[in-house]
């Protein structure tokens, strides 16, 4: 039978150690250099699902407007980082800086975008490598900006690269993409789920937890799991939050995504956790087909996300559903403003219908949107969780 090469390396991996986590089997099928869902990006991803970001320019118009009273909160610094993480092809990162460049001009000229991903969705170009020395900040400098797009685009993983931020970092759709671990709840305790082989074919077998921090995390969310309950422990976001505190001098950190709190995630809604597989828009639960060709994913913990920012000395400002962010910074001003357009009725429709699904609840709508924030001063009220409601 031909093998993918991803599908490949993950057997030479477990006939080495004759197993490996469901987080190193994930981390392969995404991100492996040979041929990695991510690394490879076989017809763009939006051929596999979509995004808010890819869905309606207006998603990232509604955001510049955060971002403005962001900047100034900051006291109107001359230059306000945007840095986008898991910024994909670049969508939502061309509808901000667009939105943006019709605002205020003092605001405009002081945004300084950067779409930064792992693996960049975007044609290549000298910028495309660009690293940054971290020290004094002129690696980001609205000077290295694209003149055309207004974008600086950055290929790296995560914010390792990135220090002396002052403004926002951003992501939408990132943090349910990290590898995690899958657990199950037999005999009255926490076993891990390992990927194996038995007679050719992949497998899961379940031992003792690779990391005490498994069991840990479960523990410190005082959940009381029934015997048979399976689920997945997104560890990577402890990391995460630890380089969003060291890149960001002061300012904001926004994160959207699907999720929940700990208490509606890990409940008798998700008895079988909320791992899903994305193909060319169907969806399955089965991780070990279409190896390398599918997405895998998990809805994101938003307490343990929380709680890891708190322990690196990000504040929670706000937490609420994507159709009250939206809602609280305007959305129905620009769902009224579309009517102006000049455009033919059958576009306009297509352009309605289209805004509608980022605020639908069975769409985007019931996605979560969290701020964070680092910095005397800034533990304010922030426009688009007013009447925080999740
Ligand atoms: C589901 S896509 C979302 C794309 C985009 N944000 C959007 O809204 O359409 C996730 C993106 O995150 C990127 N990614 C995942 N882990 C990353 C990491 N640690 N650092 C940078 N980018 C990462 C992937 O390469 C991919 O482009």
């Amino acid at each position: 039978m031909l093998r993918s090469a991803v599908e490949q390396e993950i057997r030479d991996l477990i006939r080495k150690d004759g197993r490996i986590t469901f987080a190193q089997f994930m981390q392969t099928c995404l991100y492996s250099p040979s041929g990695g869902f991510y690394s490879a990006r076989d017809n763009g991803i939006n051929t596999h699902f979509g995004t808010s970001s890819m869905t309606h320019p207006v998603f990232g118009a509604l955001i510049a407007q955060q971002l403005k009273q962001m900047w100034r909160l900051l006291g109107e610094p001359p230059v306000f980082h945007v840095i986008e993480v898991g910024a994909g092809d670049g969508a939502l990162a061309q509808s901000i800086v667009d939105a943006c460049r019709r605002l205020p001009p003092r605001f405009a000229q002081a945004i300084c975008y950067v779409a930064a991903d792992y693996e960049p969705g975007w044609p290549q170009s000298p910028d495309h490598a660009l690293g940054w020395a971290g020290e004094t900040g002129d690696r980001i400098s609205p000077g290295r900006q694209d003149p055309a797009s207004g974008i600086q685009r950055v290929k790296t993983e995560g914010l390792q690269a990135f220090r002396k931020i002052v403004g926002c970092i951003l992501c939408n759709e990132l943090i349910d993409n990290f590898p995690v671990h899958r657990f199950a709840i037999k005999g009255g305790r926490v076993k891990e789920v390992f990927v194996t082989t038995e007679g050719g074919k992949l497998t899961e077998v379940l031992d003792e937890p690779s990391s005490h921090r498994i069991e840990e995390r479960l523990t410190s969310l005082g959940l009381a799991l029934p015997e048979g309950y399976r689920g997945e422990v997104n560890l990577g976001i402890e990391d995460w939050t630890s380089q969003l505190s060291s890149a960001l001098d002061r300012g904001f950190v926004i994160t959207i995504d699907y999720g929940q709190l700990a208490t509606d995630l890990y409940s008798l809604q998700n008895t079988q956790g909320t791992l899903v597989c994305f193909n060319r828009h169907t969806i399955s639960s089965d991780p070990y087909e279409h190896i390398g060709h599918q997405d895998i994913t998990c809805q994101v913990d938003f307490t343990s996300l929380m709680r890891a920012g708190e322990r690196h000395g990000l504040v929670t400002v706000g937490y609420t559903l994507q159709s009250q962010f939206l809602t609280n910074l305007g959305f129905s001003s620009f769902l009224d403003a579309l009517q102006e357009q000049d455009m033919s009725a059958a576009r306009m429709e297509l352009s309605r219908i289209a805004m509608m699904t980022l605020v639908n609840p069975d769409e985007y709508g019931d996605f979560k949107v969290l701020a964070q924030v680092k910095g005397n001063g800034l533990e304010t009220d922030l426009l688009g969780f007013q009447d925080q409601e999740p």
